[in-house]
């Protein structure tokens, strides 16, 4: 089957399954072109709750079907490629949360949704990158705040909420690769351009943007600036629904590179497989989803 053949056996499948595909906004174009709601983690995570469908096939990484299987255990979540992990989520384990827990007794913890739901349910409240902010500033003042595990996301926070942070030394190994050099010798090749970084880069690229945000953030921002050139401080996949939406403007890559292997994983014929074959189906057990559901619910109840 070519690449259309493919797009309409899948939605014609999603229909007869009562089925909703979610795409993030890195995945592969052919897939987000077919997916029912493309977005960045919190606005598939809202998705998740609202949908009424059976069953939610989620092009994504592990984490975020997960997510959406804590949020609607009544569904059947399929993640068409179990190894679509993210690198970042499997930087914390329980254990080394425990001893972190031990030793800053009074800190609350705020979790990244990049995390794995173990984590979650060991954590006071969860955050995206679109919502790290309100998260922190929604927490009664003066006490220490533990956020895991993106040190890079932990320490943007910390300067601009100005709160005692205690950053987890963790990163997404993507977004920590672009380093204020290749971003300086970009600008000067197209110095009539702006520049927009996610929040999960390094303090010193963060350093050069006019506009720091999450992905739907980035795009947000790429509609409204005044400039018709804009160097994209994220993985590449965004180009996608940056291109669709603003045809006549121009967006950089600020780097060539600038690929997550685990959002590109999952293919049509991945998708195809999932729904035909029911896989792989992500269920996070009760022990675990009910803390973790708490933590992710007072992260939505702020949305
Ligand atoms: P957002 O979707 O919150 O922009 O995060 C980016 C990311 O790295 C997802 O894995
Ligand atoms: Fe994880 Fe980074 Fe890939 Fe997002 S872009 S899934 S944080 S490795």
């Amino acid at each position: 089957m070519n690449r259309k053949e493919l797009q309409e056996e899948i939605r014609g499948l999603l229909r007869e399954n009562n089925a909703i595909l979610l795409a993030h906004y890195y995945e592969r174009d052919e897939v987000q072109e077919i997916a029912d709601y493309r977005g960045d983690s919190l606005g598939l995570s809202i998705e998740a709750a609202r949908t009424d469908a059976e069953t939610i096939v989620f092009a994504g990484v592990h984490f975020m079907a997960e997510s959406a299987s804590i949020i609607s255990p009544d569904k059947t979540v399929l993640l068409p490629r179990l190894d679509a992990g993210c690198p970042l989520a499997d930087m914390v384990t329980a254990p080394q949360l425990a001893a972190a827990r031990k030793k800053h007794p009074e800190a609350a913890v705020v979790t990244y949704i990049n995390s794995t739901a173990v984590i979650k349910a060991h954590s006071d409240i969860c955050c995206t990158s679109a919502n790290a902010l309100k998260v922190v500033q929604s927490l009664p003042g003066g006490g220490p705040i533990l956020m895991i595990p993106d040190g890079n996301l932990a320490r943007y926070v910390a300067r601009q909420t100005g709160r005692t942070i205690i950053p987890w030394e963790g990163c997404c190994p993507v977004h920590d690769q672009l380093t204020a050099a290749v971003v300086r010798a970009v600008r000067r090749l197209h110095p009539d351009a702006a520049f927009a970084a996610h929040p999960e880069c390094r303090e010193e690229v963060l350093d050069l943007a006019d506009f720091v945000g999450s992905t739907t953030g980035i795009i947000g921002y790429a509609g409204r600036a005044e400039v018709a050139k804009l160097i994209v401080g994220t993985e590449r996949g965004v180009f996608h629904e940056l291109q669709t939406r603003y045809p006549t403007k121009v967006f950089i890559p600020a780097a060539e590179d600038f690929l997550c292997p685990d959002m590109k994983r999952t293919t049509l014929e991945d998708v195809l497989a999932s729904l035909t074959e029911r896989r792989y189906v992500v269920k996070v057990p009760e022990e675990v989803r009910v803390p973790a559901r708490r933590a992710l619910d007072r992260m939505l109840e702020l949305a």
